[in-house]
């Protein structure tokens, strides 16, 4: 049975002078993949300072014993720097679009690594390299990457359970790039909604210049899968407390210390994203006109969190001040309208509120999800209450038939509150009855499920092309074997990495000392193949004996002639005035955008475009050239940050053929990383090596990851030419 390694920032306890486990959503959650599929391991910070080091290894090998639990022990001053400072007063804010409170300190920084360093390495030790290793939330966000470098096989996911905020606000932080590398590390990166997968996308985009397909985003280790999972809740679990008399009692005891009055619910965290005094202000508005002061009641339960940071501090004071001022205004003899609980209440105090309640009021300025919404409705049965619910939690996605509400409008919320009381019961049952349906069927099990069969599915999809040690055994054999040989290679993307410009991309040392060995082969007749233009091919690699390709095939250049030749000089090219007229506005519409003209073809670049911009326009474009050019001659291609037609006689497969026809070769070597470089794969004849470099579909035989690598594979290579030729 696979071992899954949950790690997150609090492990599920509460340490004092007694050890219990404390059972949260997440511990819900996964003990339903227990029976299923895994053994569990949790690590994570028992939450307390525990300085006697006996006591730290007693309480260690306790947790272990009893629930396979793994203490990271962080010191006071981590404590501060981690999780107060970076995790609570730098992240939390940023991701929740509050950029005002956001505080930065290196210091901080320079802690929130080590303490993610402290958490890899524990995991190292525990985990092994067949284990599944999964990540929880913004305490956490670098570690993915600490574990990748340690691991580049281990199987890790990761899950935010925060918003991502869009890239306007998260690129505010300073830490913006380290943050987003540090996910990258993982294989599959979960999200509450769309939403904020589509915010983190194009932040990768922005960021890191790194496209996303189909829900992936490739980079230099690999691919981290992308994919939306909301979080349910443990609805047994409030089910059955319902059920137990423990719960009866706790419903009687409300009943009578609220009787006469209908119940308006809240419960979260005292936090600043939850829109408290927003709230207050609708209530106080709300009450300003409502008639029956005595016959009504407001209960907040406010969790004090995270009290160290100055602004949970000041909410505290500024809502208990608000909270006072109301009750002040509108107490009378016999009521006080808000029933302020600054604590955590007990559980089957908490499920018979939810089920008493006639409205839960969940009105935050913006939440990854929130579970007291859920948690409301699947306490809702015989005669349901009314949730109102703001449409900036993530929960508003899949809990329509609420009464969504803008929790900044505060003449809708308290608009909002007083249709709630007044909803009849006919409509109250059937909106809370497909609520309820949906948030039973979608439990906190099922969430983990999904999430956790993504995560080992994804890792049955490695690709068969993939290099291994065999592979590059029997590639290195086909060279053993060969006599004269010829190397078609592609140049940028594949010997080259990409620039954000394509002048940039000029041949460094290693990659001249490559061509220079190549050249001096000789049983191999090299042939560089590329798409760029004669004049710019010939400056680079003009003194090597080399034949150029230039044009994707159209030119040619053997080493020492004085001129270039065309390939196929006989094509037709009429269409080329019509196209470069619908080029020229796409450059004119599309800024950073600009045409280039080539002997066979016509390229649109957009690399220099705003990156959504350029690609939204990019797909215009070619769907508009597919229709007007259908009977002619030409290949469209949509390539990477360009838009080109060519004619259909050019191409780089066509042009190796020729040249391997001409050269009786025994053995042709083919390497690209684009869909040009296709067109010689899919010859797919016998006498032919082919390597795609980089990720998508491909027809080619191997694969390398990046220019990186395949620059190694040929120097593999070029060892084994060289001592053969000695
Ligand atoms: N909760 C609790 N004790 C309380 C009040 C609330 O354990 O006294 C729980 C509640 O049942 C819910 C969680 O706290 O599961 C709050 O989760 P939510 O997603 O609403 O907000 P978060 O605190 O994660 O921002
Ligand atoms: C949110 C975060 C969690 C965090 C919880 C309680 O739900 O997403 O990661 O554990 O709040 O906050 P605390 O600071 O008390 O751990």
């Amino acid at each position: 049975m696979q071992t899954l390694v949950n790690v997150s920032n609090r492990l599920p306890v509460t340490v004092g002078k007694t050890i219990r486990q404390a059972s949260g959503g997440l511990t819900a959650a996964l003990e339903g993949l227990l029976s299923d599929a895994f053994r569990l391991k949790w690590v994570g910070w028992p939450g307390a300072p525990v300085s006697a080091a006996e006591r730290r290894e007693e309480i260690a090998h306790f947790l272990l014993q009893e629930y396979n639990y793994v203490p990271v022990y962080l010191t006071r001053s981590e404590v501060n720097g981690h999780y107060h400072g970076f995790a609570n007063s730098s992240l939390w804010p940023i991701l929740h679009y509050m950029p005002n409170y956001m505080h930065y300190d290196e210091q901080w920084w320079e802690t929130y690594l080590e303490v993610n360093q402290r958490f890899a390495e524990c995991i190292l030790e525990t985990a092994d390299e067949d284990a599944i290793i999964w990540v929880h939330d913004y305490q956490l966000m670098v570690l993915p990457r600490l574990l990748r470098r340690a691991r580049p096989k281990q199987r890790i996911g990761f899950f935010l359970h925060t918003p991502f905020p869009s890239y306007e606000i998260f690129r505010c932080h300073p830490k913006r790039v380290e943050l987003v590398e540090g996910l990258l590390g993982a294989d599959l990166v979960g999200f509450h909604t769309y939403g904020y997968l589509r915010h983190f996308r194009s932040t990768v985009l922005r960021l890191l210049g790194l496209e996303s397909h189909a829900a992936a985003v490739a980079h230099d280790t690999g691919h981290t899968h992308l994919g939306v999972y909301p979080i349910g809740i443990n609805a047994p679990k409030f089910e059955a407390e319902l059920a137990s008399p423990r719960s009866a009692r706790a419903r009687q005891q409300i009943r009578k210390n609220f009787a006469g009055r209908r119940i308006v619910l809240s419960v979260e965290r005292l936090d600043y994203t939850k829109g408290i005094p927003n709230r207050l202000d609708a209530i106080d508005r709300f009450l300003s006109s409502y008639p029956d002061l005595d016959r009504l009641v407001f209960i907040f339960v406010s969790v004090p969190s995270r009290e160290s940071v100055f602004e949970y501090q000041q909410l505290r004071e500024q809502v208990q001040r608000q909270v006072g001022e109301i009750n002040g205004r509108y107490a009378t003899m016999a009521n006080s309208p808000i029933h302020f609980i600054y604590n955590p209440i007990k559980f089957e105090e908490l499920a018979a509120l939810y089920s008493l309640a006639d409205v839960c009021l969940v009105t935050p300025l913006i939440d990854g999800m929130n579970l007291v919404a859920k948690e409301y409705v699947a306490c809702q049965d015989e005669n349901p209450g009314v949730l109102v619910l703001s449409e900036f939690a993530g929960a508003a996605e899949e809990l329509f038939n609420a009464l969504t509400v803008n929790p900044y409008d505060v003449g809708q919320v308290a608009d909002a509150l007083q249709r709630a009381l007044d909803m009849p019961e006919d409509e109250r049952r059937q909106r809370m009855r497909q609520m309820r349906a949906r948030v039973t069927a979608f439990d906190a099990q099922h969430w983990a499920k999904s999430f956790c069969d993504d995560l080992v599915k994804h890792e049955e999809r490695t690709d068969s092309l993939d290099m291994s040690a065999e592979t590059e055994a029997v590639i290195l054999d086909r060279f053993r074997r060969a006599g004269r040989i010829a190397f078609f290679l592609d140049y940028d993307g594949s010997l080259r990495e990409f620039e954000s410009e394509p002048h940039l991309a000029s041949p460094d040392s290693e990659i001249l000392e490559l061509v220079n060995r190549i050249q001096g082969v000789p049983s191999v007749d090299p042939y560089i193949i590329s798409g760029r233009d004669a004049q710019q091919l010939e400056t680079w690699f003009g003194s090597f004996a080399v034949t150029l390709v230039a044009e994707h095939g159209y030119l040619f250049h053997r080493p020492g002639a004085r001129r270039w030749e065309t390939l196929n000089a006989s094509g037709d090219f009429s269409w080329k005035p019509r196209v470069l007229e619908v080029l020229r506005d796409y450059e004119g519409e599309t800024p950073g955008s600009v045409v280039e003209e080539k002997g066979s073809a016509l390229v649109w670049h957009y690399r220099k475009s705003d990156p959504e911009f350029g690609s939204w326009k990019a797909h215009a474009l070619a769907g508009e050239l597919y229709e007007m050019l259908a009977n002619l001659p030409v290949e469209i291609h949509h390539g990477k940050k360009i838009v080109e037609v060519s004619s259909i006689y050019v191409n780089k497969g066509a042009a190796m053929e020729r040249f391997m026809r001409e050269g009786r070769y025994d053995l042709g070597f083919c390497a690209g990383d684009d869909q040009t470089d296709e067109t010689m794969f899919r010859l797919e004849r016998d006498d032919l090596l082919s390597v795609k470099i980089g990720e998508g579909a491909t027809r080619a035989r191997y694969r390398v990851r990046d220019p990186r690598r395949f620059r190694a594979l040929l120097r593999q290579i070029l060892d084994l030419l060289e001592s053969r030729a000695q």
